[in-house]
């Protein structure tokens, strides 16, 4: 349906240079929320938070989201395929100290990205598709703190 092609147009430029887009989202996400910041040990003493955006294991990270999103941009016929590990992921991110409250100023962050990338193209239907397949992400990612 439309959705689909709304994501897959916009996915097609802007997967192509995942790592620099990823980190325009996640500053934006340090931004909104800092204390973010401190789920990541590695950044632990780092300041000011530019610098820990430019450190390797976190454009690792970066990079792995970015990966998540390309995966469901290309099973958004079958993003059910994606329901095992999207839940083992979420069990990780409850591991490591991640709020499921955090995931909404993530969308936010994503949401900003692609503003800041597609300029015009960020129209009101694609922001709409975006966060309806990133709702989808985020409810299969939060099951995995269900007791
Ligand atoms: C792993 C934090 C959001 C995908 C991790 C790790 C941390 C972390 C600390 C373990 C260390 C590492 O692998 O770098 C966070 C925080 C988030 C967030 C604070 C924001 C609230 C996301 C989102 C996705 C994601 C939205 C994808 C949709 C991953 C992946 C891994 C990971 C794929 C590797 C898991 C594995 O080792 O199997 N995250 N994360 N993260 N994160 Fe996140």
């Amino acid at each position: 349906e439309k959705d689909k092609e709304l994501i897959r147009g916009s996915w097609e430029s802007l997967g192509k240079n995942k790592v620099p887009h990823g980190v325009v989202m996640f500053s934006r996400l340090f931004e909104l929320e800092p204390a973010l910041l401190n789920l990541f040990h590695y950044n632990t003493n780092c300041s000011p938070t530019q610098d820990c955006l430019s450190s390797p294991e976190f454009l690792d990270h970066v990079t792995k989201v970015m990966l998540v999103i390309d995966a469901a941009v290309s099973h958004l016929d079958d993003l059910h395929t994606l329901e095992d590990f999207l839940l083992n992921l979420g069990k990780k991110h409850q591991a490591v100290g991640v709020n499921t409250q955090s995931f909404a100023v993530v969308g936010e962050s994503l949401l900003y990205m692609l503003q800041c990338s597609l300029g015009h193209g960020y129209t009101g239907p694609l922001r709409q598709a975006w966060l309806n397949m990133y709702t989808i992400v985020v409810a299969a990612m939060s099951r995995g703190w269900a007791k």
